[in-house]
């Protein structure tokens, strides 16, 4: 067993489903085997810039594993090395690592646990460089962190999206309507390819293909000829038209990634309406995909990322990613997490299935 005695947890980046699970997770194995204290810094790394944290005690922690959100709070703005300032409209950054590591320093911490996206896992590796004894924790709905073939918090978001391609079925029935369904995943096709696969959605649009909007059409007119009166098409926030861009839905300038997507539905809703003259309705599932209670699958997840959290700690193994290879928890330096996004291949066994049953990803159609 290690010597760590005091350990601090933080969430970054959006919220997902199975945070709390994982929290409580860490905490109690920290209690109960190592007699550990445990303290949760406030909203990701403001809480570590400005010295906000709470403890975290068993009792603490109890009666949160089906909880949403993050009981600590998060942002996807904070960054120690790069702190935004904002006055009025105008945004300063500054370097306010130095506070951060102080706060590390003088609260005696042994480890500090960051759960979050590739945004929070880059920082937590400049502060393990910069001498912090830190361990990242995979989150994120859209699934896209490299080094790891899944997160927690896209299991969950796979099936709030196919619950709700489920419900627009009926409707698009109904109606012989074509219904488009925009899920989110920043620039990767995850979400909108399992869930698309999961609700038979009759096309499917990722960021990894670019579509070609007269294609995407036509499928819809040869599925109107063949009496299938309604379409339903399933497109990820991230896609893109062949030599055409992703829809920026607005720009967060304080953020790490300034780029929010969104709109992409629309944009389709209203070509294919005009090039089919078919009645054509567009639904965004946005931030309900982030939202309420995890999955079973993803509180097992949550459970085991979190306590093998805990045995890195009570082993000294600091710098590093808990990830998962061929199925098995992994153990990942966490300087090459930090690679960027982990995109769908071109080669991946679901395209290939998805396509021999005659799902169209808008770059061709047999
Ligand atoms: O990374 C999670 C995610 O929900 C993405 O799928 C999406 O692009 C983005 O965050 C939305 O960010 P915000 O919550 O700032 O609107």
């Amino acid at each position: 067993m290690g010597n760590a005695k005091k350990i601090a947890i933080l969430t970054g980046g959006g919220d997902c489903p199975g945070i709390n699970a994982v929290i409580r997770a860490v905490t109690k194995k920290a209690i109960i085997e190592s007699r550990m204290e445990v303290i949760g810094f406030e909203d990701g790394y403001h809480g570590l810039v400005n010295n906000r944290h709470r403890e975290l005690s068993y009792n603490d922690v109890s009666g949160i594993l089906t909880l949403g959100g993050t009981i600590l709070g998060t942002s996807k703005i904070a960054n120690p090395y790069r702190y935004a300032f904002k006055q009025d409209e105008r945004v300063e950054f500054r370097d306010m690592s130095k506070n951060a590591i102080d706060t590390i320093k003088n609260l005696s911490l042994d480890c500090l646990v960051c759960i979050g996206g590739d945004g929070t896992l880059g920082i937590a590796n400049r502060l393990f460089e910069d001498g912090v004894p830190v361990i990242g924790i995979p989150k994120t709905i859209d699934n896209d962190i490299s080094e790891t073939e899944i997160t927690f918090g896209f299991d969950t978001a796979v099936q709030i999206a196919t619950d709700g391609i489920d419900r627009i079925h009926t409707t698009a029935q109904s109606h012989h309507r074509i219904m488009i369904l925009e899920v989110m995943g920043h620039n990767a096709g995850w979400i909108a390819l399992h869930s698309g696969i999961a609700s038979g959605g009759d096309i499917i649009i990722i960021p990894e293909i670019p579509y070609d909007i007269d294609l995407v059409a036509n499928v819809v007119i040869q599925r109107n000829k063949k009496g299938k009166r309604c379409s339903i098409i399933v497109v990820a926030e991230g896609a893109k038209p062949k030599g055409g861009e992703a829809v920026i839905k607005r720009l967060v300038k304080e953020s790490l990634d300034p780029v929010r997507l969104g709109g992409i539905g629309f944009v389709l809703g209203e070509q294919i309406e005009h090039l089919t003259g078919l009645e054509t309705r567009t639904v965004v599932m946005g931030h309900l995909l982030r939202g309420g209670t995890p999955t079973a699958y993803d509180r097992v997840f949550a459970t085991m990322l979190g306590t093998e959290a805990v045995t890195m700690i009570q082993q000294n193994t600091f710098g590093y990613m808990v990830g998962v290879k061929n199925g098995t928890l992994t153990h990942v330096p966490l300087k090459k997490v930090a690679k960027g996004p982990r995109t769908i291949p071109l080669n991946h066994d679901l395209l290939s299935t998805a396509r021999s049953i005659g799902t169209c990803f808008g770059d061709e159609w047999h």
